[in-house]
Order: structure tokens, then sequence, then C-alpha cells
């Protein structure tokens, strides 16, 4: 498998509880480097660009209010097989069916307040990651 970049978003439930360090040990632990980070309050309207795929989904303003109460962690996150092996070490979205040792286990609060986003495919990655990191921000 190749080295792949993915984009992840730690949370505002878990940057209320001062969780950054404890996902970023266990991002570390997966195997995955974390090649640009930065803490954000995101806007109204970078969440509604960010989440436009889920416009139409009842949960819609329930996310982008959450994701816009607090700090968010941008990040890019690079490793062999890098999305899917976040998707794994994330663990399920519904943190009541993620397996042991996953953040969305160890961390999350619901489906919604859930600690971490990670991208779900190539194509996501990019244009996430360039919604929030310019190419001089990324040092792999
Ligand atoms: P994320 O990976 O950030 O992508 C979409 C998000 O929508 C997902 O994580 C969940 O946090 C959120 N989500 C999915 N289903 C629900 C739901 N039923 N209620 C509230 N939020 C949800």
């Amino acid at each position: 498998m190749a080295i792949q970049r993915t984009f992840s978003i730690i949370k505002p439930d878990a940057t209320a509880r001062n969780l950054t360090g404890a996902v970023n040990k266990v991002i570390e632990e997966a195997g995955l480097r974390i090649i640009a980070q930065k803490r954000i309050q995101m806007t109204l309207g970078q969440a509604e660009t960010f989440y436009a795929v889920h416009k139409e989904r009842p949960f819609f303003g329930e996310l982008v209010a959450f994701m816009t109460s607090g700090p968010v962690v941008v990040q890019v996150l690079e490793g062999e097989d890098a999305i899917a092996k976040y998707r794994d070490a994330m663990g399920a979205t519904n943190p009541a069916e993620a397996a042991d040792g996953t953040i969305r286990k160890l961390f999350a609060k619901s489906i919604g307040e859930n600690s971490a986003h990670g991208s779900d495919a190539p194509e996501t990655a990019e244009i996430e990651i360039a919604q929030f990191f310019s190419g001089n921000e990324i040092v792999g």
C-alpha cells in the first residue's frame, strides 16, 4: 500500500475535555504521522461547506452547531494506507459500536459528539485538506 494523506478533525467535545494529546497518542501509536496541525474556531460557513454532503440529513443543523461550538484541531495525517488506518483508529461513528482501544470507544460521548473525523476516500481527503491547509503548512 502506498503512503497516503488523510484529513482529521479533533472535535469540540474532545478539545473541551483537554484530550488533544490523548487523541494524538492514539493516532501516533496507530503508525500515523501528524504532518500538519492547527487549533481553530470553525466558522458557520466553514462547517456548512465541510459537511455539505450531509445538507439534507436531519442532523445537519445539529452537526454544524456542534462543530462551531468550540475549538477544533484540524490535522493532516500521513502513513501507509492512512485513510483506512485512521478510520480503524477512530472506530465506528457510533461510539456504542466502536472497538476497544479506538478513539471513539475511549473518548466519544455520542454519535454526534464523537471526538474525531477522518476522510473516507482519497478524493475527499484531498478536498478536505485543501479547505483548511495551504501547501506550505504541510511538512511531511
Ligand atoms: P463525521 O465523520 O464527522 O461525519 C459526519 C458526522 O455526522 C459524523 O461524523 C457524526 O458525528 C455526525 N452524525 C452522524 N449521524 C448522526 C446522527 N444520527 N445524529 C447526529 N450526528 C450524526
